[in-house]
C-alpha cells in the first residue's frame, strides 16, 4: 500500500468504503473513483483539522466522507455535483455515517460555491479546461488547490496539478502528477461513451461503439468533412502495426511530453472500445496509440501520419525521455481564470 499521512491512514481504516460506493441493492455506484486514486489526491491537499474545503464532484460521497474525517467537527466540506440524485444520496449517507460536518449542493463546480468561501482546501475530481478565476477568488490565504486540469485544447489531455496561493491573487503549480478524469461537465450526463470536452468528430457504430477525434486542426467547416471521412476510415480500413514505443518505455512520460509540447498535429481518440489514443492526424491520414503502452498504433489513410508519430518519438528518445517528474508548470492568466502548460526546466 502506498504511504500516506497517519491521519489519511486512519480515515481510510474508519470509513466504510462499500456504504458508499455501492447502492442497498450491492451494484456500484457509475461515478466511483478507485480508493487508490482519492486517496492519491487527498494525501497532496495537506488537509488540517478545523479546515473548510470545497469538493467538486460529490460522487459516491465517499470521498466527502474522508474530507470530512480529515477535517474533523470543528472543520466543514462544502460538495457540490451535477448530477441531482448523487446530491440527494449524499445528503442522506454523510450525516448517516457520522459526517454533519458537510454540505453537499447541486452546483456547477467551475463557478465554485461563493456563498460558502473562502475555502482552505479546494479538491476536484474531474478535469477543468482551465484553472477557474472563480476557485482563486474563493480560496484562503495559504490555500491549496489539487485538480485536474486540461494540458493541451483537446480531450483527454488532463493532468494532475497541486495550486497554491500564497499572495492575494497570484496561483502557482507546485506538482503535477498523472490523474485520468472524466472532464468537468455543467450538466448531467446521459452517456459515458463520448466525452463531454473537446469532441470535434465522432461517430457510432451499428453497436452503438464510439468513435471519436479530438484536434485543433479539425475545427473549421471543411477539416470538419475531412475528419469524419478519417474517422471512418479509421473505423472500417484501419490497420494496426507496432509502435512507436518499445516495450517498457514510459508511455505515461510520452503521453505528458505530447501534451506538453503539443506538436501540430497532436490528436486524441478512441476508435470503437474503451481505450484512449493519443498521436497524429491531418486530413488525409491518422496514427494513434493507445497512452497505457503505447506500443501498438492504428492507421488509416496517408503512412506519413505513422511517420509524424515516430519523429516525434525520436525527438522525446533523443531528449531524454522526459515525463510530468521532469517538468515545471506555468499558469497564463485569461479573462475567465489561467491555462495551465508545462515543459522540462
Ligand atoms: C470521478 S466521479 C466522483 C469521484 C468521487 N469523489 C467518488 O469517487 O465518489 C466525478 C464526479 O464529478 C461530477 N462532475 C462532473 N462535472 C462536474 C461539474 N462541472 N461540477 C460538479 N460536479 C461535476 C460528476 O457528476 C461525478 O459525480
Amino acid at each position: 500500500m502506498p504511504s500516506y499521512s497517519p491521519a489519511l491512514t486512519a480515515a481510510l481504516a474508519a470509513i466504510d468504503e462499500d456504504a458508499f460506493v455501492r447502492r442497498t441493492d450491492g451494484t456500484l455506484v457509475a461515478q466511483s473513483s478507485s480508493q487508490q486514486i482519492i486517496a492519491d489526491l487527498i494525501n497532496r491537499l495537506d488537509l488540517q483539522p478545523g479546515m473548510t474545503v470545497l469538493e467538486i464532484g460529490t460522487g459516491t460521497g465517499y470521498s466527502t466522507a474522508l474530507l470530512a474525517h480529515l477535517a474533523g467537527a470543528e472543520g466543514h466540506i462544502v460538495s457540490v455535483d451535477v448530477v441531482t440524485e448523487l446530491v440527494d444520496r449524499a445528503r442522506t449517507l454523510l450525516p448517516a455515517h457520522g459526517y454533519p460536518n458537510t454540505t453537499v449542493l447541486r452546483a456547477d463546480g467551475v463557478q465554485g460555491a461563493p456563498e460558502h468561501g473562502p475555502f482552505d482546501r479546494i479538491i476536484a475530481w474531474a478535469t477543468a479546461p482551465h484553472l477557474p478565476a472563480a476557485w482563486i477568488t474563493q480560496l484562503a490565504f495559504n490555500g491549496v488547490i489539487v485538480a485536474p486540469i486540461a494540458l493541451a485544447p483537446i480531450s483527454k489531455s488532463g493532468i494532475g496539478t497541486r495550486i497554491r496561493l500564497t499572495d492575494d491573487t497570484t496561483p502557482y503549480i507546485d506538482q503535477l502528477f498523472p490523474a485520468g478524469f472524466v472532464e468537468m461537465h455543467g450538466q448531467e450526463l446521459d452517456q459515458w461513451l463520448i466525452p463531454p470536452y473537446g469532441i470535434d468528430v465522432a461517430c457510432r457504430d451499428d453497436t452503438g461503439r464510439a468513435s471519436w477525434l479530438s484536434s485543433p486542426w479539425l475545427r473549421s467547416p471543411e477539416q470538419y468533412l475531412q475528419g469524419q471521412h478519417l474517422l471512418d476510415n479509421l473505423a472500417t480500413k484501419r490497420r494496426e502495426i507496432s509502435g512507436p514505443l518499445e516495450p517498457g518505455e514510459p508511455a505515461a512520460d510520452f503521453r505528458a511530453w505530447l501534451l506538453t509540447t503539443q506538436p501540430d498535429g497532436l490528436t486524441t481518440a478512441a476508435l470503437g472500445d474503451p481505450t484512449w489514443r493519443i498521436g497524429h492526424a491531418h486530413p488525409t491520414g491518422a496514427a494513434l496509440t493507445d497512452t497505457r503502452t503505447a506500443t501498438t498504433m492504428i492507421t488509416a489513410g496517408d503512412p506519413d501520419a505513422i511517420d509524424v508519430l515516430l519523429t516525434w518519438t525520436t525527438r522525446w528518445r533523443d531528449t531524454g525521455r522526459p515525463g510530468l517528474a521532469d517538468f515545471g508548470a506555468n499558469l497564463t492568466a485569461f479573462h475567465d481564470g489561467w491555462t495551465v502548460s508545462a515543459g522540462v526546466d
